[in-house]
């Protein structure tokens, strides 16, 4: 069986350039051949501020959004956060939607697709790599920042430089290998969150 690839738009802004980045990145994705990628965007999510009662590694979740956003995160084998920097750091979109779950997110490689002003994004991605790491996720050294990516959108579609086909062919490499090495656990895993959603 393929192993899945979520593309996640982090920025949930009205106005946002996020999915013209993500759907080239989805894309191209699935010209590499690796993985099944399926596209995933966290504004159809409309997650508002963290609002769960109870800690999400209990997955006692109360709410319809949560449910939905459990599914998607619990189904996939592999991510790419195609993420802004705000700040110097994540968006808040990005961080909401990463706290709202624990276990679903663990032993899956991580990769970042970033983009902004000058820094392309980087200083957010370190940042949230932090973070990752708390959910027994893998964050991949191997990234595609683009350092001035607006000049390179045309009515919000991408016209990719040829540095980011090869930032994203050695990610997507890298990011096969971890996919394919944690498959045992990541199985394991799966299996025991099935059983708990099936006892509840
Ligand atoms: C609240 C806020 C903070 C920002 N901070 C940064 C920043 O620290 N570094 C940067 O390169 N761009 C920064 N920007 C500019 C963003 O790179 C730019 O607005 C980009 O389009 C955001 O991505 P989005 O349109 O997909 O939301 C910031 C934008 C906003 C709205």
């Amino acid at each position: 069986m393929s192993l899945k690839l979520h593309t996640i738009i982090a920025s949930t802004r009205p106005g946002r350039v996020g999915p013209g980045v993500a759907h080239w990145f989805n894309d191209f994705a699935a010209e590499h051949g690796k993985f099944d990628p399926v596209l995933v965007d966290l504004a159809d999510f409309d997650l508002p501020v963290f609002n769960e009662p109870e800690h999400p590694r209990l997955r006692n979740y109360r709410h319809a959004h949560t449910k939905a956003w459990s599914e998607s995160v619990a189904s996939a084998d592999a991510f790419v956060f195609v993420t802004p920097e705000y700040n110097y750091g994540p968006p808040p979109s990005l961080l909401n939607a990463l706290n709202y779950l624990a276990v679903e997110w663990a032993y899956t490689p991580a990769g970042f697709v970033s983009y902004g002003g000058v820094s392309g994004g980087l200083r957010a991605v370190q940042v949230t790599k932090q973070i990752l790491t708390t959910f027994k996720m893998m964050p991949i050294p191997e990234g595609v920042p683009m350092p001035m990516v607006f000049p390179h959108l045309e009515n919000g579609k991408l016209k990719p430089e040829e540095i980011y086909k090869t930032s994203a062919t050695a990610m997507l490499d890298e990011m096969y290998k971890w996919a394919e090495a944690l498959k045992g656990l990541r199985s394991q895993h799966k299996a025991s969150l099935q059983t708990k959603a099936q006892a509840a």
